[in-house]
């Protein structure tokens, strides 16, 4: 393989992700963005909201699939539905705020009328369609569904595609993921609540996904904050005292390799992934007596146990939506284009769990995800070296082959490995080339 790739042209870039390496263009080629926008984005199961955002009939949370705005709406007969978030009419967006409870959709240019399921149902002046071929029953006249959307769990994904497999065989191992989040909520039910930290990285969106179970950045790129919370927490606090939520929360990003090693990688199809497992920086967060009570009243001792084992650090459900079950927190990707990426951090509210545990979820937010805090803000400066550095010549292509070979096979397509392999990239990337090799 020559040292540059072809890039361009035929847009063939199988070639540009191999077993050990993956070439930089990848993240800098605004034509493979644009490429990527059509065969992944436009091809997977995309994250587009939560059902407790969309409760009531007439509720509606508009988001966007890579450049497509859509509309998770609830109808009149309880069904949720994904629109494209255009009308059937001369194409304007049917909402400009993200969300917001109507009667129906009536677009703001000629007033035509629309249910929460897309249907036309009034346009001013209908008689001037009569017996001309067109009417308001027509299907063109109604907003366009999505080719397919459906929920896991209140967790909506829906895809451009009419093709693939259906939701619940797409996520396949990190599905689990999804139920040891919703299951740590007493009433078996979670709730978007506290907003959205929505902050614009100067970077390909892969580089978050990369990062987020790569374990050998932590202890480097978080040690200014990390361990500066230690060490006030050594000063502040003697042996056998509480210590604030704050520094249980900081503090772990700094353990070291045999830490991460144990915390471990498991990798399934599609690209997706989770770190941790028994163990992860969450795992010695205080008790919250109330809540442990309310789970035990739920579940039983036995079942709230088994729960509760389930310590995992970061979910990928590739390439749209991340969550923290453990901390009840979730990160959403949107890429806007090839050096240009928001990413979106929501909270959840675990029915039935006293108010103590959503408020460390939110400072979690706060104090990691947000990017005027301690811990995100680290991240978001080394990606966006990463994309400037690559602006750089030589050295085209980037290795993946530490721990290459040595993957544990679970059977079933799964693998696992020591935190510090590069498992996690490398089974992204090539659910990249599966999705990308794909041709029109
Ligand atoms: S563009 Fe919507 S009614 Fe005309
Ligand atoms: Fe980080």
């Amino acid at each position: 393989m020559s040292a540059t790739a072809k890039t361009d042209a035929s847009l063939n870039v199988d070639h540009l992700v191999q077993e050990d390496k993956v070439h930089k263009s990848i993240y800098t080629d605004p034509a493979i963005f644009d490429l990527e926008m059509e065969r992944i984005w436009g091809q997977s199961w995309i994250y587009v909201g939560h059902e407790s955002q969309v409760k009531e009939p007439g509720q509606y949370y508009a988001t966007t699939i890579g450049s497509q705005p859509v509309l998770l709406t609830r109808h009149k007969d309880g069904n949720f539905h994904v629109l494209f978030n255009r009308c059937a009419h001369k194409g304007a967006q049917l909402v400009g705020d993200s969300s917001g409870k109507v009667k129906d959709l009536r677009c703001g240019y000629h007033a035509w009328r629309f249910d929460m399921d897309g249907k036309c149902i009034a346009i001013p002046l209908a008689q001037g369609y009569d017996d001309t071929g067109f009417s308001k029953d027509d299907e063109c006249a109604n907003i366009q569904k999505l080719p397919r959307y459906d929920s896991y769990r209140g967790f909506v994904f829906a895809s451009l595609s009419a093709e693939g497999p259906d939701l619940v065989t797409w996520l396949d191992g990190v599905a689990s993921s999804i139920d040891n989040m919703v299951d740590r909520a007493p009433e078996g039910e979670l709730e978007i609540t506290g907003g959205v930290l929505r902050y614009e990285h100067d970077s390909n969106w892969k580089f978050f996904l990369e990062n987020l179970n790569d374990m050998m950045h932590p202890m480097i790129v978080h040690q200014s904050s990390s361990l500066t919370a230690r060490k006030v927490a050594k000063r502040e606090f003697g042996e056998g005292e509480k210590t604030p939520s704050a520094i249980e929360i900081i503090g772990p990003f700094s353990e070291g390799y045999d830490f991460c090693n144990v915390v471990g990688l498991h990798a399934f199809p599609h690209g997706h992934g989770y770190s941790g497992g028994k163990t992860s920086i969450h795992a010695n967060y205080s008790d919250i007596e109330e809540y442990n009570e309310a789970m035990h009243a739920a579940y039983g001792k036995e079942r709230t146990d088994e729960i509760f084992t389930v310590n995992r650090h970061n979910t990928v459900c590739y390439p749209s939506m991340t969550l923290k079950g453990a901390i009840q927190t979730m990160r959403v990707v949107k890429p806007i284009s090839v050096n240009k990426t928001v990413i979106e951090s929501w909270t959840f509210r675990l029915k039935g769990a006293p108010d103590e545990l959503l408020k460390r979820s939110i400072l979690y937010c706060n104090l990691i995800n947000s990017s005027a805090n301690l811990v995100g803000p680290d991240d978001q400066e080394v990606y966006g070296r990463q994309q400037s550095g690559l602006q750089a010549q030589g050295n085209d292509w980037m290795p993946l082959s530490r721990d290459l070979g040595r993957d544990e096979d679970m059977g079933d397509g799964y693998l696992y490995a020591q935190g510090s392999s590069d498992l996690a990239f490398r089974n992204q990337l090539a659910a990249w080339k599966n999705y990308m090799g794909e041709e029109d």
